[in-house]
This record gives C-alpha cells, sequence and structure tokens, in this order.
C-alpha cells in the first residue's frame, strides 16, 4: 500500500486492524499493531517523502502474527541509536514514534542508509 496522504495512513490503519483481526488478534493486541503501523507509516510521510507499507499475515506452525514491512526513499536516519531515543526529533512530534512502535510489537528492526532511504519491520504474534 502507498503511503503518500493523510487518507493513506487512515487506510494503512484500517487495513491493518481488518488484518489483525482475521489473525485472531484480541482488541487491546489489535490496537498496538494498530498505533504502531501509524506512527512508522507517519515517519515515512513526513520524514521520508512518503512510502510504502507491506502488510504479512505470518504462521510459524505455532502461532499466527501479523508482519509490516515499511521502506521510504527519503533522506535516510544518520544515527539510529540517537533516533530511537525517547523523546529525540528533528521535527515538531515528541519523538515517541519509533520508541513507541518497538515497545508495541516483538520484533522490530530498523534498516536505515543516507541518501537512500529507511525500512522498517515489525512483527507481533499471537
Ligand atoms: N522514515 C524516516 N526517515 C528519516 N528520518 C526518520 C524517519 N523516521 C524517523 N526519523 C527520524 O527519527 C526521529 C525520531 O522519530 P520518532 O517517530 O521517534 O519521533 P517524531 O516523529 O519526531 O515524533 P512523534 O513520532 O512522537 O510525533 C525523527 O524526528 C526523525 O528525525
Ligand atoms: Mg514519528
Amino acid at each position: 500500500m502507498p503511503i503518500r496522504s493523510d487518507s493513506d495512513i487512515v487506510m494503512i490503519r484500517q487495513k491493518t486492524r481488518v488484518w489483525a483481526t482475521e489473525q485472531g488478534f484480541g482488541l487491546v493486541d489489535q490496537t498496538k499493531i494498530v498505533t504502531a503501523a501509524s506512527e512508522l507509516a507517519r515517519n515515512a510521510l513526513v520524514y521520508g517523502g512518503g512510502g510504502t507499507v507491506r502488510l504479512e499475515a505470518l504462521n510459524d506452525g505455532m502461532r499466527k502474527g501479523l508482519r509490516l514491512t515499511f521502506e521510504d526513499r527519503g533522506p535516510g536516519i544518520p544515527d539510529i541509536e540517537l533516533a530511537m531515543k525517547a523523546g529525540y526529533s528533528t521535527g515538531t512530534g515528541l519523538g515517541l514514534g519509533l520508541s513507541g512502535a518497538k515497545r508495541l510489537c516483538n520484533e522490530f528492526d530498523l534498516h536505515s542508509t543516507v541518501g537512500e532511504g529507511t525500512q522498517v519491520t515489525i512483527t507481533r504474534w499471537k
């Protein structure tokens, strides 16, 4: 799905909610995934100049999960450790998006190359 506007973020929130429901996540877990997705989509839009998200339904034989991969071809993040710190923002936000998204998921993977872009993958297992 594309991330180009606020309405795309609304769509991503809705789709994530539906997929999480279909994977059998309860209301609290659904909200955690949706919140994390919302933060990462907004980052891709605001800092990355837009991008894409891929949703994957997982089943490793033991449990079900949901994986979301956000990609943008923006400026990248020069200092990932700093960007991950709660309260750090180069914009007008509170600087809680990345750290919050990480806390709300089971797996969090961030790759970024300055001048090329940023990829963030989050996974939540049921
Ligand atoms: N996709 C991205 N591309 C480039 N820089 C990014 C990206 N995502 C995050 N950043 C950088 O990391 C910082 C921290 O991101 P984070 O989401 O934690 O906070 P924020 O977006 O500034 O504020 P909040 O999310 O609380 O509104 C951002 O201010 C920005 O400098
Ligand atoms: Mg943010």
